[in-house]
Order: structure tokens, then C-alpha cells, then sequence
């Protein structure tokens, strides 16, 4: 079987959530094609993993790649915040997030997650939802679809973007991603046409972010998590744009007196690993450990007024 995705900061990650040769368990909350539940399990000879995809066919990829790993690994094909909310297992050693999709799903899911591709838009990473992208770009009214664009997206052309896909569906409904592509290209100036990102990049982010909820299932899951943590566990979370990092960012920030921040600034990767696999140049990986006691929130604020 070819993996075609390349772990992200797998050695930094592999350092901050470290068993050593001590029995533990791991949530990889984003399995994927398994590329970091792969290291882990060949590095810490004790460790179990639980590995968490809401795809079930990248699922099985990693499946059938974890194989001989027998009983040290199971998966599960859940939303990560779903899986937090009715956990009620053993406490938690470490848990990683690394948020967002795979390199398979661009080049091999055949969803439409890439510009690049003539595929049927659909990007779902649960097959079974009854929404898809294609139901997002020709159902919605026009100031919704510029607002999800400009939230989802952060992109500056969104309202001319949304006017021209609601003029181009009144002909005929955009089903495949080229058609949506060509819609963006020519609404957008043509100054924007010959940056670094194709114009339709941020469009594309807005779209497959409505279909599967992700920003919404951020905060959730970390509550859980944290909750599912035992003291002195660790959890590591990987973003790769600033609408997935903030949250983060702040759901840590706010709970300081359970946990300790363990990157006071993100870990970034370096030069070599983003000219080795350039998806991983906007990479951020957080780290935070749980506290053994709750500090005494007085405490904290005097922390900082010295
Ligand atoms: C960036 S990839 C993970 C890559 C993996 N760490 C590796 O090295 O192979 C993120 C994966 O998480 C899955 N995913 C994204 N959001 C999810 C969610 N809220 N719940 C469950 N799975 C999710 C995607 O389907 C994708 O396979």
C-alpha cells in the first residue's frame, strides 16, 4: 500500500509525548493514513494507540499499515469531539491532534478537496452526511455563502466570489471543482490571479470547513480531552492557518491553572522539513501537560503583575 501523506513535525512531536520504555496510552485524535501513530508504536514499545478518523477509508489505510502492531493499536471512525464527549475510558497519557485533512484527500479521496483535479465537489470526510460542497455552493443564498467564504476562507474578494457563483448556478448547477475554479478565477482581479496561492485556495478551505463542521469541533474535543487527561499527561495539537491555531491558542490560555504551557511559542517546523514537504510550511504544533493540582487562581495573577 502507498501512504501518500508525510507526518508533521513527527520528531518534535515524538520528543514532547515521550513514554519512554513505561507502559501508556495515546489518542491520536487524527489518524489519517497513521503516519505519526506509525512512529509512536515502532519508537515506545509499550504505548497503545487509539486512533480517531472520522474517513473511514483513510481509516482502513491506516488499519491495514498498523497491522502488525496486533492489539496495541484499534481505530475508530468517529468525529474526535464525539469520541471526547462520551469517553469514559482509562485516563489518558497523550493525546495528538493534527488538524484539518491529508495529502490523500487532495490527491486520492476523488471528493473534490482540490482545484487542481476535475472531480464532483462533494468534500466530505463522512460519506454518509447529507451535506456536500456541491449543496453548500448552489443552495445557499448569496450573503451566506459570502460570509462563510470571508469567515471560513479570510478572503478579501468573497462577496464578488459569491455574486459570480450565484450568476454562473442561475444557467446550469456547478458540480465539479473546475467549473468552481473557473467561477473564482474570473471573478477575482487580475492582479490576484498570479500570487503564490491560486485564487481559489481560501474558497476551497471555506467550503470543505461548512461541510464537515471543523472549526466547531475544536473546542469540544479539547474539553473532553483535557477532562480524559491523567495528571502529568500531555496533549499536542498541530494547525495549519490561524482560524484553527486561535482557538487553540485561547483554549489553553484560559485554562493555565490546570495545565502548563509547554511551547510558550508555537514550534514551527524548519527550514528542512518545509523544503522536504512544503504542506507542512504553516504548521504550529502546541503543547501543554496537566497539572498534578489545580493553581491557585491568586496565584496566577500575581504571576504576571510581577
Ligand atoms: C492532517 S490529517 C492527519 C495525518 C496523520 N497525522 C498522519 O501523519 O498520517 C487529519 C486527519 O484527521 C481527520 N479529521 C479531521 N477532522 C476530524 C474530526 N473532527 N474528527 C475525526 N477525524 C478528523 C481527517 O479525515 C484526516 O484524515
Amino acid at each position: 500500500m502507498q501512504y501518500v501523506h508525510c507526518p508533521v513535525m513527527a520528531n518534535e512531536v515524538l520528543s514532547f509525548l515521550n513514554p519512554g520504555e513505561k507502559e501508556a496510552l495515546m489518542v491520536d485524535c487524527t489518524l489519517g493514513e497513521g503516519g505519526h501513530t506509525s512512529l509512536f508504536l515502532a519508537r515506545y514499545p509499550r504505548l497503545k494507540i487509539i486512533g480517531l478518523d472520522r474517513d473511514s477509508r483513510i481509516m482502513e489505510k491506516a488499519r491495514t499499515r498498523m497491522a502488525p502492531y496486533g492489539d496495541r493499536f484499534e481505530a475508530k471512525n468517529i468525529w474526535f469531539d464525539q469520541f471526547w464527549k462520551n469517553y469514559e475510558g482509562p485516563g489518558v497519557d497523550f493525546i495528538l491532534f493534527d488538524l484539518g485533512i491529508s495529502v490523500f484527500h487532495y490527491e486520492e479521496s476523488g471528493r473534490g478537496f482540490s482545484f487542481k483535479r476535475e472531480e464532483k465537489l462533494d468534500m466530505r470526510l463522512n460519506t454518509e452526511a447529507d451535506l456536500d460542497a456541491c449543496d453548500v455552493v448552489n443552495d445557499y443564498d448569496e450573503t451566506s455563502l459570502a460570509n462563510l467564504i470571508y469567515n471560513y476562507g479570510e478572503e478579501r474578494y468573497s462577496r464578488r466570489i459569491a455574486a459570480a457563483i450565484c450568476k454562473a448556478r442561475q444557467t446550469k448547477r456547478i458540480e465539479y471543482t473546475n467549473e468552481l475554479a473557473d467561477i473564482i478565477w474570473d471573478a477575482v482581479p487580475n492582479e490576484y490571479r498570479h500570487r503564490r496561492i491560486h485564487p481559489a485556495t481560501k474558497t476551497f478551505q471555506a467550503l470543505r470547513i461548512e461541510v464537515n463542521g471543523e472549526l466547531d469541533r475544536i473546542e469540544p474535543a479539547l474539553e473532553g480531552a483535557l477532562r480524559a487527561l491523567k495528571p502529568g499527561g500531555r496533549i499536542a495539537v498541530i494547525t495549519f492557518h490561524s482560524l484553527e491555531d486561535r482557538p487553540v491558542k485561547w483554549f489553553f490560555k484560559n485554562r493555565e491553572n490546570v495545565l502548563e504551557i509547554l511551547t510558550k511559542k508555537p514550534v514551527e517546523p524548519t527550514q528542512e522539513e518545509c523544503e522536504m514537504n512544503p504542506p507542512s510550511r504553516s504548521a504550529k504544533l502546541r503543547v501543554v501537560e496537566k497539572l498534578e493540582n489545580e493553581r491557585d487562581p491568586a496565584k496566577k495573577r500575581n504571576k504576571y503583575r510581577d
